[in-house]
Formats: structure tokens, sequence, C-alpha cells
């Protein structure tokens, strides 16, 4: 196939050179091409194309639409896909990487509503490389700005700790927000008054725990933490033993750096006996730092999935993050919106979506996501969410904001409360579409397509 490809291409470069020096110097053959041939693209002229050349593939559904209606092109079961959408594009003969192409079929034939360049908005946490913990106790893996560089205002960690793992004492910088993936995990924390926390959280019962962390400075990396570990091996033991009034015999065994992620004694079951109480009384409940969002009902629950708003309305310990845990039904949309003042940040938990980013001045692209994908999303960008797959898409969008609400704006919503002789003169549109526009937000759209 290889042979034939450059067989094809060297066809092209001949007849091109060909007609150059027959202009120049005849060569004697008497089948000069005309000057304007020299003067590049003419619609008239004819590649070597799709239905002649001899590589083999199929077109998959959608894919010779005309490319402005953009419709998913599914290569999943796609023999051989192509770069080719409407009637722009070309076959790829090879070198590829077939997977590539079939997890990502909007960057293989984009719809042809993308245009110029978005910075990449896809980090697939199956590309970071994992940070193994000691004695098979777990893992982490990361996404920050070295492998996502627009991603400037927050970053994630997906973690897992084996039953009876830690992830060592520690604190950072950067505030963090968590979400349960699997499992159960206990948490306990001190802040600066003194006061005390402890809590169990739960999404399943299987054991150990896998969870999400999301950090609000996009440099934040899981190799830069503040460690306990390491408060001790890099302090002079004879401080240490000052400090704690006791013997400089009492640090003999105490670790010599980082110990990260590590196996330990397993939690009493009773949460009570780790309940540990100082003058200052446990941290009052309304500045809790855990929130059962799995015992919350959807705030909107509609024909095409549904959305649970976690923000400092009901959480007032993140003050600046705003999260959605977003359902997206089969071929349904999260509908076209943008937010004013912060970015997004994504992770998506199951099922498989593609995101169209609008940027200004002129730019579009979409990018194609699958469950343990992480997306970013600048603000004022406008984009949607499309469910692709025949199951259900399950994803978080994080904000840097202190009410979700208010920091979503949706197109229908700004178009359907503006007076329609407006948008009609706008976008050219007709009276009976403009008063289909919804003066609510739709949030989740169903993935009919109106014929
Ligand atoms: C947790 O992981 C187990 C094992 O893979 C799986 O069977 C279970 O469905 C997961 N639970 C949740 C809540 O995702
Ligand atoms: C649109 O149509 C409605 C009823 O069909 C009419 O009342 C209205 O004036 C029309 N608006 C415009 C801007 O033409
Ligand atoms: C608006 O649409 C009409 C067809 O309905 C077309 O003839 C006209 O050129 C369009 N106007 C612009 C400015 O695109």
């Amino acid at each position: 196939m290889a042979n034939k490809a450059f067989h094809s291409l060297a066809v092209l470069l001949a007849t091109a050179s060909f007609s150059h020096y027959t202009s120049a110097a005849p060569t004697g053959t008497s089948t000069a091409a005309a000057p304007t041939a020299l003067l590049g693209y003419n619609p008239a002229n004819v590649v070597v194309n799709a239905d002649t050349d001899d590589i083999q593939f199929a077109f998959v559904p959608g894919q010779t639409d005309s490319a402005v209606v953009g419709a998913y092109l599914d290569f999943n079961n796609a023999e051989n896909p192509q770069p080719i959408r409407g009637t722009k594009g070309g076959t790829d003969p090879g070198p590829r990487t077939e997977e590539y192409d079939k997890l990502n079929p909007d960057k293989l034939a984009p719809p042809g509503t993308d245009h110029g360049s978005v910075a990449n908005a896809q980090w697939p946490l199956g590309l970071s490389h994992a940070k193994l913990g000691l004695d098979r106790a777990g893992w982490s893996r990361q996404q920050n700005v070295a492998n996502l560089p627009v991603a400037l205002a927050m970053a994630g960690v997906d973690m897992r700790l084996e039953e009876g793992g830690y992830r060592e004492l520690h604190w950072h910088k950067a505030a963090e927000w968590s979400y349960v993936l699997n499992g159960s995990v206990r948490v306990q924390a001190v802040n600066e008054k003194g006061e005390t926390f402890v809590d169990d959280l739960n999404a399943g019962d299987e054991g150990g725990v896998e969870f999400l962390l999301v950090f609000d400075d996009g440099e934040f990396s899981e190799d830069n933490t503040f460690l306990a570990s390491e408060i001790f091996a890099r302090n002079p033991k004879e401080i240490l033993s000052k400090n704690f009034k006791v013997p400089l015999s009492a640090w003999d065994d105490i670790p010599a750096g980082e110990l990260f992620i590590f196996p330990g004694t397993k939690a009493p079951k009773d949460i009570a006996e780790q309940n540990i109480v100082g003058s200052a009384g446990l941290l009052p409940i309304e500045e809790s730092y855990t929130y059962h969002l799995s015992k919350q009902a959807p705030t909107f629950d509609v024909e095409g999935g549904s959305i649970k708003i976690i923000d400092p309305t009901t959480f007032p310990v993140a003050s600046e993050f705003s999260a959605a845990i977003v359902t997206v039904k089969p071929g349904a949309v999260r509908e076209i919106h943008w937010h004013s003042t912060s970015d997004e940040w994504n992770f998506f938990i199951a099922g498989s979506a593609r995101i169209g980013i609008y940027a200004a001045a002129n730019a579009a692209q979409t990018f194609d996501y699958h469950a343990g994908d992480t997306g970013y999303i600048p603000k004022a960008m406008t984009h949607y969410v499309e469910n692709v797959g025949k199951d259900d898409v399950i994803f978080i969008e994080v904000l840097q904001a202190d009410h979700f609400s208010e920091e979503d704006i949706s197109l229908g919503q700004w178009l359907g409360l503006t007076p329609p002789q407006i948008v009609m003169d706008t976008l050219n549109l007709t009276n009976t579409t403009v008063s289909a526009f919804k003066k609510e937000k739709q949030y989740i759209v169903t993935g009919d397509v109106v014929e």
C-alpha cells in the first residue's frame, strides 16, 4: 500500500515538473500544458481522488454530507477511516496509528465549521505518567500545564489508594477540590484554629478508593507538595528533639524522604476513634470539608439528561469552586454556552463525547473525549458537549466561581431574550426559526435533529 501511495505522489510531482520543463525547454512532447496550469489551484484540476486511487476504505454515515453539517463520524467499526469530510480532504496511505484516528474522529475529519486553531483542550490521563506509590498502595496520574499548556487556572489528579493505603499527611499552596469516583475514603484535617475534622466518603462498595483532585493552579504538581515525611527528614534531629521534647533516638527510624502513597494500618471502622479534639473543638458543620453529593437530588432533571450542581451556596468551604456533575443521554447535547469569568476544567467519568469550542477571532475546533480524559475550556469561549456514544456520558465541569448558574451563559437564552427582529436581521433567519428560541436555559437538549 505504501508503494502505491508513493507512486500516486510521484505522478503528481512529475506532472508539475514536466509542465514546467515543457514551457521552459521543450522536450519533444506535444502534450505541453497551458501556462495557466502553473498558476496553482484551479477548480478544473482533478487530482487522484478517493474514487480512483487504490486505497481500500469505506465512508461512515455522515462523512459525505456537506462538511458544515458536521455530524459525528463514528470510525470505530469503519474500514480504514480517512481524513475526508464532504468534498474536502483526501486519503491517508500512512504512516499512521489508526487507534488515534478512531478515538479522535473530529481530528481526523473535522466538521467543516472548524477553522483556524484553538489551543489544545483535551488531555487523556491515559497519556500521563503514573506516579506509583510504595508497595502497591496506589498511584496517581496528573494533568497540569506541562501536558495541557492552556490550563493555567486549574490542574487535576486522578488518585488510587488501595484499602489501607494513605496519601501521606501534606498540604499545598493551591486550594484543592475533590470528587470520589469509586470506593470509600476517610478524610482527616486540622485547620489553623486547631479545629479538627474527620469524615468518611463513599461512592461504592469496592475496597480502596479512586478519587479526582482539582487544584486552582494550572502549575500544581503532585511532585511539589509539602509533606510530613519531608519536614522530619529535612530538619535537624536536634531541632526536632527540642521542638517535641523527646530524645534524639526517637527519630532513628523516620523515613528518609517522601512517602507519597504508602500502605498503612487500616482505619478503625468506628470513625469516633479518630475524632481527636483540641481546645478549639470540632470544625463547625457549616464549614465542613466534605459534602455528600450522592445524597443530593439532581438540580435539573430534563429529557436529555441531568445536572447536579455543587457550589459555595451549598458547600461554602470551597469558596471558589463551582462544579456540576452532568449526565448527557446518547445523542443529547449540553447546550452551547460559555462562562464569562472562569475557565472550565472537565473530567469524563463515562461515555464518549465531543466538545466544539468557538474562540474569537474566527477560530473553532472540535475535540473528542472518553472516560478518563480531562478537558479545558478558557473563559468566554462557547462550547457544547455532545454525547456521541451509545451509553450515558457522565462528566464533571469545574469552574473557579462562587456561583455555578450565574457563571453559565446560554446562547439560546441570550437570543431568546433578544428582540426577534434583531436576531432575524443578524443571522438572516426566518420568523419561524427565531420563534423556536427559548427564553430559559435548557442546559441539556435531546438528540433529535429536526429535518
Ligand atoms: C468501582 O469499581 C468496581 C471495580 O471496577 C466497579 O465494579 C464498580 O462499578 C465501580 N463503582 C463505581 C461507583 O464506579
Ligand atoms: C413574526 O410572526 C408573528 C406571528 O406569525 C408576528 O406576530 C410577528 O410580528 C412577526 N415578527 C417579525 C419580526 O416579523
Ligand atoms: C439571506 O437569505 C436569503 C435567502 O433566504 C438570501 O437570498 C440572502 O442572500 C441572505 N442574505 C445574506 C446577507 O446572506
